[in-house]
């Protein structure tokens, strides 16, 4: 059942302490996405849960989005558009910064990538501060784009990093408190 799915999958999940940074409890993702029945389970639950949205695209961020966003576009039939780090994509960009602890950092998308009023999911492995999704919506409102909602693997409630996010609802597969 659901519950004992979930438990499978936040059994693969891997706390490392102190990385990237003293203090920081760094949730690796890389023992779920090297098994194949728990990475299965995850998209399938991810899926089930998402696909009433009915999405034409899924959108997912460089580079862990780029990996539960391709695997769920393909399974809910949608198309997946890449967000990226600057001077990756070849065509013209919108770009837009967000603030890291010490600096900023940005995000792109084609200006081509979707038609005006595209029904959109933003997929990522992980909602901490919010600062990465919250910049990929503001470039879905550039496009244009019917954002449908956020969806996450992994959520870092307390950072409140929904909170950022009150353009569209956020569903996250594990709650972390
Ligand atoms: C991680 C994670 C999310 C983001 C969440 O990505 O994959 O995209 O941080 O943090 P936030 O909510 O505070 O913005 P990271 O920038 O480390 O890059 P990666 O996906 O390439 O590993
Ligand atoms: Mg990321």
């Amino acid at each position: 059942d659901r519950s004992a799915a979930l438990a499978q999958i936040e059994g693969l999940i891997r706390d490392v302490p102190d990385f990237p940074k003293p203090g920081i409890i760094f949730k690796d993702i890389t023992p779920l996405l090297g098994d194949a029945k728990g990475f299965a389970l995850a998209i399938d639950l991810m899926a089930a849960d998402l696909g009433h949205l009915k999405p034409e695209y899924i959108v997912g961020t460089e580079s862990r989005g780029f990996i539960f966003g391709a695997a769920l576009a393909y399974e809910l039939g949608a198309g997946f558009i890449p967000v990226r780090k600057p001077g990756k994509l070849p065509a013209a960009v919108h770009s837009c910064e967000y603030d890291l602890e010490y600096g900023t950092d940005a995000v792109e998308v084609h200006r081509d990538a979707l038609q005006h009023g595209a029904r959109t999911l933003i997929v990522d492995d992980l909602l901490a501060t919010g600062g990465t999704a919250r910049a990929t919506g503001e470039l879905l409102r550039r496009l244009g784009a019917d954002l449908l909602g956020y969806a996450f693997l992994i959520e870092l409630a307390f950072l409140n990093g929904r909170q950022q996010m009150a353009d569209a609802p956020v569903q996250s597969l594990i709650i972390i408190e």
